[in-house]
């Protein structure tokens, strides 16, 4: 397995895993290859977006920062990012998700945020455990979401 920033060719790998964890019942946004390609690969808010990929090329884990502008829709502060991981359903609990992490947050210092929200639906439990563990802290509430933080510097 190896980490490493994210390809315009790896638009078609994001979405098969992406659609794997729909199917598994971890997901609910789209993932399709145009959804994947304007969020996660060639959105001009990125700050960081690295895959991790599996001895045979398939990707297997993602991970982006995105900048928040003015008037976040999701409350992130202006200065602050927001983060997303995304590890393949057959993939997880192997360090994947603290790999992504190591390389993404010396990206997100270098790019001065002050701040990462990660955004959380208060019943995934992975998805809480794994920022819990890798040091974000609960921020906000409400919506069905839990909003956990990492302040950065
Ligand atoms: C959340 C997610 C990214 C974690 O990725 P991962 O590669 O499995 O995480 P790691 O193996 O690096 O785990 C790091 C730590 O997080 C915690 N953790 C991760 N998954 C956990 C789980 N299912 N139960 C309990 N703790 C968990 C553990 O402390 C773990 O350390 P340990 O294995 O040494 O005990 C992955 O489960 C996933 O993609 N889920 C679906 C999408 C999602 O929920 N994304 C996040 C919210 S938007």
């Amino acid at each position: 397995m190896r980490i490493r920033p994210t390809e315009a060719e790896d638009v078609e790998g994001i979405s098969a895993m992406l659609t794997a964890l729909t199917a598994a019942g971890k997901r609910t946004r789209p993932s399709d290859p145009d959804f994947v390609r304007a969020t996660y690969v060639a959105n001009p808010q990125l700050v960081a977006s690295h895959v991790a990929e599996d001895d045979d090329g398939r990707i297997i884990g993602l991970q982006v920062v995105m900048r928040a502008g003015p008037d976040d829709p999701f409350g992130v502060p202006e200065g602050g990012g927001s983060i997303g991981t995304h590890v393949a359903p057959d993939a997880g609990r192997r360090g994947i998700g603290r790999a992504l992490f190591a390389r993404t947050r010396p990206m997100a210092e270098a790019a001065a945020l002050k701040t990462l929200d990660a955004s959380i639906a208060d019943d995934n439990d992975d998805g809480l455990a794994y920022y819990e563990a890798i040091g974000f802290r609960t921020d906000r509430t409400g919506d069905g979401r839990i909003v956990k933080r990492m302040t950065l510097g």
